[in-house]
C-alpha cells in the first residue's frame, strides 16, 4: 500500500511527465513548421518517451493499490523563439524534472517506502541521461549560433541521434 503522501507525490510527478510530453510535442510541431525535420522527429520521439515515463508511474501507482490520476495539463507555448532558446528551455525543463525526482526520492526515505524508492531509481538514471543529452545538444547549438548553414547541418546531426536511439 502507498501512503497518502507518496500517492500524492507520485500523482504530482505523473502530471509533470504528462506536461513534459505536451511541451516536447509543441516543440516538435513548431520545429516542423520551421522546416527542421531532424529536430522535429527528435522532439516527437522525446514527447513519446515522456508519455512512457508518465505511464510507467501510473501503472506503478495502481499496482500498489492506489489511484493514478489523469489531470488537466497546462498548455505549452506555441512557439519557442529560436532553436537555441528552445533547447535551453528543454535543458532547464529537464533540470527541473531531475529536482522533482530527487524530492520524490527524499519523500520515500522519510516515509520508509523502500519499494517506491527502488522503483524510482530507474528515473534517477534516466534523468542523468536526459540531462546529458540535452546539455550535449545545447553545447552544439551554442557553437552554431544563428548561422543558417550550421543550423542545417545541426538538423541533420539531430536526425542521426534519433536514428541511433530508435535503432537500439
Ligand atoms: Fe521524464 Fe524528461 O523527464
Amino acid at each position: 500500500m502507498l501512503s497518502k503522501k507518496i500517492e500524492q507525490a507520485l500523482n504530482d510527478q505523473i502530471k509533470i511527465e504528462a506536461e513534459s510530453s505536451q511541451i516536447y510535442l509543441a516543440m516538435a510541431s513548431w520545429a516542423e513548421t520551421q522546416g527542421f525535420e531532424g529536430v522535429a522527429s527528435f522532439m516527437y520521439a522525446h514527447s513519446d518517451e515522456e508519455r512512457m515515463h508518465m505511464l510507467k508511474l501510473a501503472k506503478f501507482v495502481n499496482e500498489r493499490g492506489a489511484h493514478a490520476i489523469v489531470s488537466a495539463l497546462a498548455a505549452p507555448p506555441v512557439s519557442f523563439g529560436s532553436f537555441k532558446e528552445m533547447f535551453q528551455t528543454l535543458f532547464d525543463h529537464e533540470v527541473m524534472v531531475s529536482q522533482k525526482i530527487n524530492d520524490l526520492v527524499d519523500i520515500t526515505l522519510t516515509e520508509k517506502d523502500y519499494a517506491t524508492h527502488n522503483f524510482l531509481q530507474w528515473y534517477v538514471s534516466e534523468q542523468i541521461e536526459e540531462e546529458a543529452l540535452a546539455r550535449n545538444i545545447l553545447d552544439k547549438i551554442n557553437l552554431i549560433g544563428d548561422d543558417k548553414g550550421g543550423l542545417y547541418l545541426f538538423d541533420n546531426d539531430v536526425k542521426m541521434i534519433v536514428a541511433n536511439t530508435t535503432a537500439q
